[in-house]
């Protein structure tokens, strides 16, 4: 089929790609000249697992503008939607995304179908896109259909969660517009609930709420097991045969981070507060969460006094496999070390230069020099940290390194 996809950030850059690879037709729009330079070199702008393969052999159209992308069949809105300062998502991006579009809708005859992919909050396709769109002139469900359709990509193995979905959502204007999107799907062997626009942007945040508070739950079990001496790593894999608990989302420690989960939790909050709702469990799973990372500070200053101390971090990232440090917890902890006056070193082997930017003044090291430090906190559960010798060491563990045990001191967050 012939694709557009607006915005090549991690999301768009994914499917572009992945669809191009099943031999779909992609065009890319993005207003960002690098970003669009890169991609029409065949070069992965960002860092993601098999990406710069598939770019290396698939023809993909990058532009800055928005021309002839109606002449798709389907135009996928992949722009970003972050947070804003109030914790609702900034529609900034899908507001100007959709007013380009319209634009270039005017006075064509055309049929083909919009598809917000970006995560939204309830209502927004219909009560923002659609009102945008409808300014061509062009009339929904007759010139052009519009779908939500929500990604589950996970960092560090979005190709893999694209090209073998746990399932498919569309969210669907009318049957025409579900009709249409489900072509593109024809080959995918996955489970396709087909509904309405709005619930289709629930099912995303709710899918990613629930994640957040299977985490935040392991990690209150884990603070409780640690100090009965209970292994709560025993414990979740006791619980996870249970098929109705599942074994994934388990693993506790200090939290979650990254692009997404913060983000949506917050997002699904403030929606909720904004019609009058307090959902007081979502609240207390992100309040918990803000808190977890810095018991590691807690548990450290056992140990030793934080002023003028050598603390090493051994990674930056907010999970392994990726140089994404949005929402790391190790942005919380660097910062609480420098309050106590501590002198931060840091390791990661890929997020270390996106870090930098956010704390030029930690020293950024090799892995072995983190050893030398006076304590060792460990942030990520980068597979490298099992290789290393901590005898000898203070070490206080975020992510469960089973070889730090044999450190001098140990102390894990949760066990
Ligand atoms: C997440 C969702 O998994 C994905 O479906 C959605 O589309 C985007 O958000 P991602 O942000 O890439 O994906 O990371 P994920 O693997 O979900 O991890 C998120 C955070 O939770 C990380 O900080 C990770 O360390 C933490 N986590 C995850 C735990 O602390 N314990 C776990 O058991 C699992």
């Amino acid at each position: 089929m012939n694709i557009s996809v607006i915005g090549s950030g991690y999301v768009g850059l994914v499917i572009g790609a992945c669809l191009a690879k099943l031999g779909n037709t992609i065009t890319l729009v993005d207003t960002d000249k690098d970003r669009v330079a890169a991609i029409n070199n065949n070069v992965a702008y960002l860092y993601e697992v098999e990406l710069d393969e598939i770019l290396k052999q698939v023809h993909i159209e990058a532009r800055t503008d928005y021309r002839g992308v109606t002449d798709s069949d389907i135009i996928l809105i992949c722009v970003d939607t972050p947070s804003d300062e109030t914790g609702s998502i900034s529609l900034k991006s899908i507001i100007e995304a959709a007013e380009q579009l319209a634009e270039e809708m005017e006075g064509k005859e055309n049929y083909y179908v919009v598809v917000v992919k970006s995560t939204v909050t309830p209502g927004t396709t219909e009560e923002v896109v659609i009102p945008i769109l409808e300014k061509s002139g062009g009339k929904i469900g007759v010139d052009f259909g519009v779908c939500m359709s929500p990604e589950f990509l996970s960092e560090g193995k979005a190709v893999q969660d694209f090209m073998h979905p746990a399932r498919v959502i569309f969210g669907e204007y009318d049957k025409k517009s579900g009709d249409t999107l489900s072509n593109l799907y024809h080959n995918f062997n996955a489970p396709i609930l087909r509904t309405n626009l709005r619930t289709a942007e629930m099912i995303k945040l709710a899918s990613n709420a629930f994640l957040s508070t299977k985490i935040s739950f392991i990690n209150e079990i884990g603070n409780l097991c640690k100090q009965l001496g209970i292994d709560t790593y025993e414990v979740a894999k006791g619980m996870g045969f249970d098929e109705r608990i599942g074994s994934k989302f388990l693993n506790a420690g200090i939290g979650f981070g990254g692009s997404c989960l913060p983000k949506d939790l917050k997002a699904l909050i403030t929606s909720s507060e904004q019609i009058g709702y307090k959902p007081r469990i979502l609240q207390e799973v992100l309040d918990f969460n803000d808190k977890q990372a810095l018991r590691l500070i807690e548990l450290l200053k056992r140990h030793i006094a934080l002023k003028g101390a050598n603390i090493g971090l051994l990674g930056l990232s907010f999970k392994p496999g990726t140089n994404d440090m949005r929402d790391s917890s190790a942005i919380k902890i660097a910062q609480a070390l420098f309050q106590e006056g501590a002198i931060v070193k840091a390791y990661d082997p890929l997020a270390a230069e996106n870090f930098k930017r956010l704390f030029p003044q930690i020293e950024y090291t090799s892995k072995e020099d983190i050893l030398n430090c006076d304590a060792i906190l460990i942030i990520t559960e980068w597979e490298e940290f099992n290789n290393l010798d901590y005898k000898g060491k203070i070490v206080i563990d975020g992510r469960r390194i089973l070889k730090a045990k044999e450190a001098r001191i140990y102390e894990g967050i949760c066990w």
